[in-house]
């Protein structure tokens, strides 16, 4: 059959509050344009992160039962444990309450001043972490990873001939290389096998572990059996056990690619780092058995890894984002090509070329999308990376909308419906106006600014 249904039927369901437009108008004004000010209720369709927004599986729901709140040895860590070797075979598996937890745990370790760490691209929160410890973040990926419309199979690619000028530049200042799999930054992006596997053997021949951030793993991997020649007949188990069997570590957010609404696991093959991982786990997440987690949370990500490299459920993720891209790319919308594992990213600047830069045009089109359609998206662009440290302000590279899918939670007629409030939005795209910042916090400043719009185009 030529339709990629839902391989899942709806057991439970939760029901979406269906707002007017004129209601929505005045709750985009009390939320000061930020959709994060906005109450998740009074949102129709939910788009702002694929992270922690999972549906759980019947199977997930009735495995928490089992749940074993001991302090130390629960049998929910072993199950937990044991699920991630089965994929991720690495010696020492540090359980988080988050990915984030994970990355700050490593690079409190192995970053200090005067260090470096190259990764493809370094999602926010690992590039904060590795500069909270003295260390510098740099993202290595290749030039077509940077061209919104440029094809390439592999976006994510890192790029080689860069990474080993890098590491002969920084010679015993690489405490580790870092491959985003995949590179969400990029555009949901994939990595090839053969870029993963150059990257660690350049990493090794330099004596730099290579630690995969695998948040998007099963998506990655499916991406490579789609492809790259050679592993169209491998199956995804195999594909996710190849790319981390050139590593010696993974950071790990659960909530993304194991189907929970929290969780995350720092994994290592080197014993003493693990050790003192281990420590510092035990100051600031919990007891290794636990980390940051209760019993049950370890026992929904040992299912929910079992479900995610479901060849079936990746096939219709992996639809899902493409069918939005081509329909948009129809209505002449600009996105980022090809289209992602877990998100669409539209073009904002491209698309509403009358809103200069400093006028915010992503902040534009997020409102905008809220008050036509109820849909709640986030700016990746001049609000998010726009504020210099000394207060001043610079376009940034891109102003891009970000519509991250939750997994297994909307259907075939809410991507219609996304659809359809984007070709309501492009006949009007032209009085569409730019915003002004009217409060903003020193720092992150797109979670929490509050905007104005302009009654006027000022250009
Ligand atoms: N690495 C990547 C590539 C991520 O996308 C994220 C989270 C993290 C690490 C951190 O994991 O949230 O569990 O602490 N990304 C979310 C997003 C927040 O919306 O893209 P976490």
């Amino acid at each position: 059959m030529k339709t990629i249904i839902e391989p899942f039927r709806i057991k439970a369901v939760e029901p979406i509050r269906l707002t007017s437009r004129r209601e929505r108008n005045d709750l985009l004004e009390v939320a000061h344009y930020n959709p994060f000010l906005l109450r998740s209720d009074d949102v129709i369709i939910d788009l702002l992160t694929d992270s922690g927004t999972s549906a759980m599986s019947s199977a997930q729901w009735s495995v928490l039962m089992r749940g074993d709140e001991s302090y130390a040895g629960s049998p929910s860590f072993r199950r937990f444990q044991e699920a991630v070797s089965k994929l991720m075979p690495f010696k020492h598996i540090i359980p988080t309450h988050q990915g984030r937890a994970a990355e700050s745990i490593l690079f409190s370790l192995v970053g200090s001043e005067g260090k470096a760490i190259p990764s493809n691209t370094h999602f926010d929160t690992t590039r904060s972490n590795v500069e909270a410890s003295g260390a510098e973040a740099h993202d290595l990926v290749i030039d077509e990873g940077k061209d919104p419309s440029c094809l390439h199979p592999f976006k994510g690619n890192m790029d080689i001939e860069k990474l080993r000028r890098f590491l002969e530049d920084h010679k015993g200042r690489v405490p580790c290389v870092m491959t985003t799999i995949t590179n969400n930054a990029g555009g949901g992006q994939p990595v090839s096998m053969e870029n993963i596997r150059a990257t660690a053997e350049l990493a090794h021949a330099f004596d730099s572990p290579f630690i995969i951030d695998a948040c998007r793993f099963a998506e990655n991997a499916y991406f490579i059996k789609l492809r790259e020649p050679g592993y169209e007949n491998t199956s995804v188990e195999d594909i996710v056990r190849e790319i981390f069997s050139y590593a010696d570590g993974m950071t790990m957010s659960a909530k993304k690619d194991a189907f929970a609404n929290i969780g995350g696991w720092l994994a290592l093959n080197d014993d003493s780092l693990a050790e003192r991982a281990r420590t510092r786990l035990i100051q600031i997440e919990g007891f290794p058995t636990y980390g940051g987690l209760a019993g049950r949370d370890l026992e929904a990500i040992a299912q929910g890894l079992t479900e995610i490299v479901d060849e079936h459920y990746l096939a219709y993720r992996l639809r899902t984002c493409e069918y939005i891209v081509e329909r948009l790319t129809e209505l002449g919308i600009p996105v980022v090509l090809p289209a992602g594992g877990h998100a669409v990213f539209v073009d904002a600047r491209a698309w509403l070329p009358h809103i200069p830069p400093l006028q915010y045009p992503g902040q534009s089109a997020v409102a905008a999308l809220y008050e036509i359609g109820g849909i709640r998206a986030c700016e990746i662009g001049t609000v998010m990376f726009g504020r210099k440290t000394d207060g001043t302000e610079e376009a940034a590279a891109m102003d891009l909308v970000r519509l991250a899918m939750p997994r297994r939670v909307y259907t075939q007629s809410h991507a219609d419906y996304i659809v359809e409030v984007f070709a309501e939005l492009n006949d009007m795209k032209d009085e569409l106006v730019g915003l002004e910042i009217v409060e903003e916090p020193q720092s992150l400043r797109h979670f929490t600014s509050k905007f104005r719009r302009l009654s006027f185009h000022s250009n």
